[in-house]
């Protein structure tokens, strides 16, 4: 039996319609005049252990960048916000979360972490952890989709900080990232700020090395979304017949992922009956992830009904965090 400490609260909202939302994903994208699958599908156990491997990498710039701006202004945003709680969303191992935990138990004010990911077996470790590390810290998890179940974040135990780190918000399309920031301006009080992790657009070579790395861990991780189809749905993709394609788009600003059969290929899908063709060189879009100016950001924010208050960047301007609030909290 394993003993869950009463710190620790777990709510998912995703047991049942979970499978069904990537059977939904894969009929629509593959059957597309232009194959798509959307990103979320990346984060089975594998692919989060991946990822974790790819924030190490050298070229990949925006871990480390948005962790030195965390530790430099963490003791500011603190006192800014006066946050009693954290609501993280697409929190994963909340690797970066513990400087802005140790700032908020250094000023006093540090009450709950409310961490809210897809992957649940990441909640649940997470969760042990922190209760662990901060004694006196509240924990309530929710398994779920950032898109889909914000109404489900508890009531407040005070000021709360949103954090969406990482870069994840630049993983949405233009429209569906503002319908998103406008869903969570609605769900903020008016004490509340959001703290926002965004990269920035730079030297193209830069960002493609970023995106494909020398060890081909990135590869790999693109390639996980074949074997989490395969598994979930049983199909048989041959998942070493794709090639990872990463390239920055100028003109839309974000960079764009795709994975590229190397020869004709037929890909059957047993749970959903259905027969895919791939022709030689053809691609499936697999992730994008747009780069933003701080113009820009400005814009997509108040578009949503948020008002950009701080821009904190580091001295290269690689990374920037912002937060934004309600207008009038
Ligand atoms: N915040 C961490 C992890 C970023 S990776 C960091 O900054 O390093 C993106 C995280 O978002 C993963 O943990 C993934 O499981 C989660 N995620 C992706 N799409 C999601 C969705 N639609 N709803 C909830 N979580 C999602
Ligand atoms: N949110 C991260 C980003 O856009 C996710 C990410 C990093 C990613 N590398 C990736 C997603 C490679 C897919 C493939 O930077």
């Amino acid at each position: 039996m394993t003993v869950v400490p009463s710190e620790i609260e777990v709510h998912s909202y995703l047991a049942e319609g979970d499978e069904r939302a990537l059977a939904d994903d894969v009929l629509d994208g593959l059957t597309r005049p232009f194959k798509e699958l959307p990103p979320k599908h990346f984060y089975d156990a594998r692919g989060a252990e991946l990822f974790d491997r790819i924030c190490d990498l050298p070229e990949y710039y925006p871990t480390r960048t948005e962790r030195s701006i965390l530790e430099a202004r963490a003791e500011e945003i603190v006192e800014l916000t006066c946050a009693a709680e954290i609501v993280e969303l697409g929190s994963g191992t909340a690797a970066k979360t513990r400087i802005l935990l140790d700032a908020m138990q250094d000023a006093g004010t540090l009450r709950r972490y409310v961490p809210l990911d897809v992957t649940e077996q990441m909640i649940l470790e997470t969760a042990a952890a922190l209760v662990d590390e901060y004694p006196g810290l509240l924990v309530h998890g929710i398994v779920g989709d950032f898109e889909r179940h914000l109404r489900h974040l508890p009531a407040p135990l005070g000021p709360r900080l949103v954090a969406f780190l990482g870069g994840t918000i630049g993983n949405f399309t233009p429209g569906s990232r503002r319908r998103f920031l406008r869903g969570l301006a609605k769900a903020m009080g008016p004490d509340d700020h959001l703290l926002l992790g965004t990269d920035l657009v730079k030297d193209p070579t830069m960002l493609e090395a970023a995106y494909d790395d020398s060890q081909g861990v990135t590869a790999e991780f693109n390639r996980n979304v074949l074997r989490v189809v395969n598994r979930e749905l049983d199909a048989d993709f041959d998942v070493d017949a794709f090639d990872h394609v990463a390239f920055f788009d100028r003109e839309r600003e974000w960079i764009e992922m795709r994975l590229r059969a190397s020869s004709r290929q037929h890909v059957h899908i047993g749970a959903l009956g259905l027969d895919v063709e791939f022709e030689p060189r053809e691609e499936l879009r697999t992730e994008i992830s747009a780069k933003f100016t701080i113009k820009r950001l400005g814009a997509d924010l108040a578009a949503s009904g948020l008002e950009l208050r701080e821009v904190l960047t580091d001295p290269d301007e690689l990374f920037v965090l912002s937060l934004s609030a309600r207008p009038g909290g």
